[in-house]
């Protein structure tokens, strides 16, 4: 548990925009900033992210959220994890007491993996550290690979001794569920009750996802003529070799995004190897073939990928391969192959940073060079092997998504091949069409295998969860809590989406028993609902209320800070700028207009600066709500406008809904109101309907008759006309 005046702390401090940076590149549009939505396979940016309302949303697949749910939903964490690592990563302290036996029980799998995961790296860092084998066989390969002492922290190599049990042991010792180890595949059951180790006499890198915490190891032999090379964690529920993570993302994201540029190469050793070299934007995908997992985690980060492969055979092949599927997804892709016999691990070694760096400039070449390159050694000559390299160019060109890409790329291959751009153009249209229908075909295809095996699929056992496809939608947070479950429903969500947005926003004064005094809105609807009796019947929207409410008091206790400070901001700014007012050849009543105008100026700014705050108070509280319902609402309503249109003045000034909130809430109300009463009123009609007594149905009648004139009064006020029959 972690004390409500820290959280507040924490929720006030964090940035949005800082927080999403470190997961997706942002780029500033207007007052916002924008990228690839993280959360669906966005190719083009949708995701907004806005720092005045502290919120994010993707136009495209509707995810949307504060800073809190952010990391929730995207990092999987919890919402006191979430607390934490925004309390870390802005140095705010949090007091946290140790886990009791229960507690550490109930934490869920996932949870426990990583925990595990991370003590496990540390007792491996510090056998390499601090044991006489780890420093004898491991630190001396490393050392002997030329890695420094500081490199080897900063990517955590570790060391597991030959020792058939000592991770085993010290792991079940501390309290680690062996379950948990066999799952992460640091352990193997014996059968007997108990476990070995599995990485045993290698020297360790552990991989880390997005936010650094540690998903999977690789183990790398250091005996001659082992059958494997490397020993890599299995897929869990924290790793998925073809999705999670890159290796050397999370050491590269920051120099990805201050580059827009990124580097793929093919071992763990050469991302290490060009990090201590210099170019810290570099990652691996570590053995595997690039999968469309990988490029949709990259793509978030950078559109501008080369492939830094061995100049042989295999090399070659693997940089053939990755094209297409980074060109599909709209990457640009540049290759660079190093001399024939060199990996970028050796490069690094043998030549100086400034000398890697002239190498890229000099070789580093567009896809449609290096594949021209490629195809065509030594067939110059040869007009049917050129024009397959055309046709092989051109396929490459028409899984680009861009139309404008593709035509940049059209003019390059018409120079190097010397054909004309137009028949180019007319070839790339025909392979997209070819490939359009393909997909279509394939969808199809799909779609009837799916329907076979529905319709011959046994009954589905009760037991068994079904598992869905992880679709994009799948993948996509999930929004509780949908529209529909109350008839009134839809007036209840336009007033609550009033209360989280402008809730501690002054309305009207309002005359009480013991006197006038000025009314927020959320008091206002508060008791404007309680003098008719009615609340809502939405839970989510009946606990935002009640949140609000609750907040009220430490709302009205920080307000006269707030003022205050900004007033004397505000003043001390105001007499500044009088101060400095340049008087030569100046009217007396000039000054006196002109001190008037600065200073209504500054009062103006002081109101708006209370403003802001009264609109944030609720807004940034319920939008990093503990509960889930209240925290998801929250933010999906925050992050719509008012949906009613704008009301242009005369002076073709735009009234923000802020301005409009005399009318907006009044509007809100009645309409809530009014649904009410409708559905009360088609209750009514129903019992009369069923009633065979008439003795029975007169106070239904009565009741009837109450609510039709009651609705006449509503219906006057909004303005919409009412039949009454
Ligand atoms: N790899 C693997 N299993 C193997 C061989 C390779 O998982 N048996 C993966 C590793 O991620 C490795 C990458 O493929 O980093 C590239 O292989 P290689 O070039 O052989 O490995 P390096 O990391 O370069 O190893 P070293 O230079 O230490 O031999
Ligand atoms: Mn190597």
């Amino acid at each position: 548990m972690i004390d409500q005046n820290i959280v507040q702390q924490i929720i006030d401090t964090a940035d949005v925009v800082d927080v999403v940076s470190d997961f997706v590149t942002l780029k500033r549009r207007g007052s916002n900033w924008v990228g690839l939505c993280p959360f669906h396979n966005d190719r083009t940016p949708s995701f907004y992210v806005s720092r005045a309302k502290q919120i994010y949303k993707c136009f495209s697949c509707g995810a949307a959220g504060s800073s809190v749910s952010f990391l929730m939903n995207h990092e999987q964490m919890s919402y006191p994890d979430a607390l934490k690592y925004l309390a870390a990563k802005y140095h705010i302290e949090v007091k946290e007491r140790e886990l009791t036996d229960e507690e550490r029980t109930a934490q869920t799998e996932r949870e426990s993996m990583l925990i595990a995961n991370e003590w496990a790296c540390q007792w491996m860092e510090d056998q390499l550290w601090n044991t006489r084998d780890g420093q004898e066989i491991g630190l001396s390969y490393f050392r002997e690979r030329g890695f420094s002492d500081a490199t080897i922290r900063k990517f955590r190599l570790g060391y597991s001794p030959e020792d058939r049990t000592a991770l085993y042991t010290a792991a079940t010792r501390q309290g680690y569920n062996r379950e948990i180890l066999f799952k992460l595949g640091l352990c193997k059951d014996d059968q007997h009750g108990g476990g070995y180790d599995f990485y045993r006499g290698r020297v360790m890198f552990p991989i880390f996802n997005v936010a650094g915490k540690v998903i999977a190891f690789g183990g790398r032999t250091l005996k001659k003529g082992d059958h494997a090379k490397y020993f890599n964690s299995p897929d869990s529920v924290i790793y998925d070799k073809s999705s999670s993570t890159m290796y050397g993302l999370f050491q590269a994201k920051r120099a990805i995004a201050q580059q827009g540029k990124c580097f793929i190469v093919e071992g763990y050793a050469d991302v290490i190897s060009m990090h201590q070299a210099g170019f810290e934007n570099v990652i691996a995908s570590s053995g595997t073939a690039l999968t469309d997992g990988h490029i949709h985690l990259l793509h978030r980060f950078t559109q501008n990928v080369t492939e830094l492969f061995d100049g042989d055979e295999a090399g070659i092949r693997a940089a053939m391969k990755g094209i297409d599927k980074l060109l599909s997804h709209g990457l640009k892709i540049k290759v660079l192959l190093l001399p024939d016999g060199e990996d970028p691990d050796s490069y690094c070694r043998k030549h100086s940073s400034s000398e890697v760096q002239q190498y890229i400039d000099d070789h580093e070449s567009d896809f449609i060079q290096f594949k021209t390159q490629v195809l065509l050694e030594g067939v110059k000559n040869d007009p049917i092997k050129q024009s397959e390299a055309i046709t092989d160019v051109v396929k490459s060109i028409a899984v680009i998504p861009d139309a404008i890409t593709r035509s940049v790329y059209a003019k390059e291959c018409s120079r190097l091949f010397g054909v004309s751009e137009q028949m180019l153009l007319r070839e790339i249209k025909k392979h997209i069409d070819h490939n359009k229908e393909e997909a279509f075909k394939q969808a199809e295809r799909d779609k009837r295998r799916k329907e076979a095996e529905a319709a011959i699929q046994e009954p589905h056992d009760p037991q068994q969860p079904v598992v869905e496809p992880a679709t994009d939608e799948a993948l996509a947070p999930k929004l509780t809590s949908e529209p529909g479950q109350s008839p009134t429903y839809r007036e209840e969500r336009d007033v609550a989406k009033l209360i989280i947005k402008y809730g501690m926003c002054y309305l009207a004064d309002t005359e009480y028993e013991d006197g006038t005094r000025p009314t927020t809105v959320v008091e206002h609807i508060y008791n404007e609902l309680t003098i008719d009796y009615l609340s809502f019947s939405d839970p989510t929207f009946a606990s935002i209320l009640s949140i609000a409410l609750n907040e009220l008091e430490r709302f009205y206790q920080e307000l006269p800070r707030v003022e205050q400070e900004a007033n004397v901001r505000n003043q001390e700014d105001c007499e500044r700028e009088i101060q400095n007012i340049d008087l030569i050849g100046k009217s007396i009543d000039w000054l006196e207009n002109e001190q008037n105008r600065i200073r209504s100026k500054y009062d103006l700014r002081t109101i708006e600066q209370v403003n802001v705050f009264r609109q944030n108070f609720l807004e940034r509280l319920l939008c990093s709500y503990p509960d889930d319902r209240v925290r998801e609402m929250s933010c999906r309503l925050a992050s719509e406008p008012y949906q009613l249109s704008k009301i242009h003045t005369q002076y073709a000034h735009v009234l923000t809904d802020f301005e409009r909130l005399p009318i907006l809430v009044p509007t809100a109300l009645n309409n809530l109101k009014l649904s009410i009463v409708n559905h009360r009123i088609e209750n009514i009609k129903r019992q009369i309907k069923e009633t065979t007594d008439y003795e029975a149905a007169k106070p239904l009648l009565l009741e009837q008759q109450k609510l039709q004139v009651l609705r006449l009064e509503l219906a006057k006020l909004t303005g919409e006309r009412v039949i009454n029959p």
